[in-house]
């Protein structure tokens, strides 16, 4: 089995792919912008799993590439993790579009871009795995995040679509809602709805795809504390300042 990560050096993303090393034995493909870090990545899962893998160039907002990207990789894969994404800061994007459209470029433009690339290899083949990152904040716009959020929100209905087009064709297409999981994207933030531990998302994210499942959060309780923020009245989250 082959694993491709693309984002190679997200953290989340390394995690699930580290799993997929460990328990599958799988080849791990990490694709990525910053070539160097990406090989050292791959170096160290090499070392502690005993597996092959590579590191390749890739840029989700180069979208005229991304053809070219995938009939490059040899082997083909058999999973797509991705987990690549960009997160500015709300106020950075109200003041200065370009980061809001950079934001909506890497988040949804890119996955969409090479996603459908990679849809229509899985679906002739009529196998193969597509697990998206999206994220819980898509669930529900607040002024703290709303433009990082729509990204987010294009993506999760985008997997969802998805996933309705692939599934008679046998292709499993797997969205992932992660809440807060410390990695360097969200490095100086803080969270008041819980914290998932990198290696815990990474074991959810396994577990998800060994079980065929559709939708998951990561971190046990994520589920009911959206469950809770997605129910709450409109007119009671425009009271709520913190948010
Ligand atoms: N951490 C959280 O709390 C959290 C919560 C909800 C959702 N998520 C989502 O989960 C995914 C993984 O996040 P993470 O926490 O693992 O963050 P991370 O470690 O910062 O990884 C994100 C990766 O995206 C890559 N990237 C950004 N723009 C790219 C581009 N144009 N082309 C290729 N790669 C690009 C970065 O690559 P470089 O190394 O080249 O900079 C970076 O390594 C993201 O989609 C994020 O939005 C995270």
């Amino acid at each position: 089995m082959v694993v491709l990560v693309l984002g190679g050096n997200s953290e989340i993303g390394l995690a699930a792919a580290e799993q997929f090393a460990e328990k599958e034995k799988a080849e791990i493909t990490l694709a990525s912008r910053n070539l160097k870090a990406a090989e050292n990545q791959t170096y160290e899962l090499g070392r502690k799993h005993g597996i092959v893998a590579r590191a390749v160039a890739f840029d989700a907002i180069d979208f005229e590439s991304h053809r070219e990207f995938y009939d490059s990789l040899h082997p083909r894969p058999d999973v797509i993790i991705l987990a690549f994404g960009v997160l500015e800061h709300q106020k950075a994007c109200e003041e200065d579009f370009r980061k809001a459209r950079h934001m909506l470029e890497a988040n949804l433009l890119g996955a969409i871009s090479i996603l459908e690339i990679a849809a229509a290899d899985f679906e002739q083949k009529g196998e193969g795995a597509i697990i998206g990152l999206s994220s819980v904040a898509g669930e529900r716009g607040r002024q703290s995040s709303y433009i990082y959020a729509s990204s987010k929100a294009g993506l999760t209905v985008y997997l969802d679509g998805l996933r309705h087009r692939l599934y008679e064709s046998g292709v499993q297409v797997i969205t992932v809602l992660p809440g807060f999981v410390p990695t360097k994207m969200v490095a100086g933030r803080t969270s008041k709805f819980g914290v998932t531990p990198l290696q815990q998302a990474g074991r959810d994210i396994y577990k998800a795809w060994k079980k065929g499942r559709h939708k998951i959060y990561t971190g046990s309780k994520m589920r009911w504390v959206m469950a809770l923020i997605r129910n709450i009245p409109e007119w009671m989250i425009l009271r709520m300042r913190n948010l």
